[in-house]
């Protein structure tokens, strides 16, 4: 296995893989309502990869040095068949941390398959405890228990659960004590993220945005809390624990304090464009060497010279101009 590293010496390890665009929710930060009503044009079915392309594309990323895969969206729960995915990803690549990122509510259909078929944890995405907040912020007037009852699934089905929480000032910055009490007397670690400009339909604006410094801020106030040291290079959370041993949680902060540095992270739309960066304007298709030959080589070889010339470090130089000016590509194609 040889290690594929970028300009700035930084290795590829990990690949998120958007499986739809499509999504059960609107949340406002993500795919607001008005703008992705009836007539969105959400890519075609027969535009996205086949199993056996995403399972190829994985196939390469291992021997280049990757060592998680996550499945992502839009709502990766969505598509069609995903435990034979998981199953594929899991018995035909040398991958063994598959993880998926999911707004949970399809969770009670799908967790014990999934975790027969390799799946090894979820993120699940829950912005606040009080019902009437949850339903505005993800624009379908989905109650919190929706939730809850995704979250029970998956711990029944023994999967790895962390919960994500992007909070907005004004909107749900009043759950973040709520929100961290709750999980922390379930012991499941909560992360709370800091809203980002991604995209360009959510209308993001700097005074929305509720800083790290602010959060931790916040929880000390009513908790004693200490950091903790990252659990792998690159991770995106800074984390901490509660000093009475009852778990702990996270903050990302990719506004107030970037991590660009030690990104390790491609992303794979759902047809097939390869993107260095959360915040790219433009993918590299890997459908013609994909479907050019049966060779996993080839892939491979492309690759590496996509990574090898990467020097994106958005969060790093992000401004308020880029922020607004700056084309990007949105959030739930390319995959959170
Ligand atoms: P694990 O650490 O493996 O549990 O996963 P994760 O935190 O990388 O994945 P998750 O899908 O839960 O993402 C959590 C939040 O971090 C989301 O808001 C992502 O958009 C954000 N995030 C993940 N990777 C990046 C990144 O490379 N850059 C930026 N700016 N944000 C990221
Ligand atoms: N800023 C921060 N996080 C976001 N997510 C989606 N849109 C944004 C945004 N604008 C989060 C989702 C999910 C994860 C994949 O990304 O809540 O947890
Ligand atoms: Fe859907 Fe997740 Fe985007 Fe919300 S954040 S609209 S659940 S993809
Ligand atoms: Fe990586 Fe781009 Fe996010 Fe920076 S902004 S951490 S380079 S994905």
């Amino acid at each position: 296995m040889e290690q594929v590293k970028d300009k700035f010496d930084r290795p590829l390890r990990d690949i998120r893989i958007s499986l739809t665009d499509q999504c059960n929710f609107r949340c406002s930060y993500c795919m607001p309502a008005e703008i992705f009503g009836a007539d969105y044009p959400f890519l075609p079915k027969e535009k996205y990869l086949t199993f056996a392309e995403i399972v190829r594309i994985v196939q390469a990323a291992a021997e280049l040095g990757v060592e998680k895969i996550r499945l992502t969206g839009g709502e990766p729960l969505l598509r069609k068949h995903l435990s034979e995915l998981v199953h594929d990803l899991y018995t035909k690549t040398s991958i063994k941390d598959i993880a998926l990122t999911t707004n949970g509510v399809l969770l009670p259909k799908y967790a014990t398959a999934l975790k027969a078929a390799g799946l090894q944890r979820v993120n699940i995405s829950m912005d606040a405890l009080d019902d009437r907040v949850f339903k505005e912020m993800n624009g379908r007037a989905v109650g919190v228990k929706a939730v809850l009852k995704g979250i029970e699934a998956a711990k029944a089905a023994g999967l790895g659960i962390k919960i994500n929480m992007v909070v907005k000032k004004g909107i749900n910055d009043h759950q973040i004590l709520p929100m961290a009490e709750h999980f922390k007397k379930e012991g499941i670690p909560l992360r709370f993220i800091e809203f980002m400009d991604v995209g360009s339909t959510n209308g993001w604006q700097l005074s929305s945005v509720v800083s790290k410094k602010e959060i931790i801020r916040l929880i000390s106030s009513q908790f004693p809390i200490e950091s903790v040291k990252g659990s792998y290079y690159g991770e995106v959370a800074s984390r901490f624990q509660y000093q009475d041993g009852s778990g702990e949680f996270g903050v990302i902060s990719s506004v107030t304090e970037s991590f660009c540095s030690t990104c390790t992270r491609a992303r794979v739309s759902a047809d097939g464009k390869l993107y260095t960066c959360l915040f790219s304007a433009k993918g590299h298709d890997l459908k013609p060497v994909l479907r050019s030959s049966d060779s996993i080589k080839e892939v491979k070889e492309h690759i590496a010279a996509i990574w090898n010339q990467r020097i994106d470090r958005y969060s790093d130089e992000r401004t308020e101009e880029t922020a607004k000016n700056r084309p990007k590509i949105e959030m739930s194609y390319i995959g959170g």
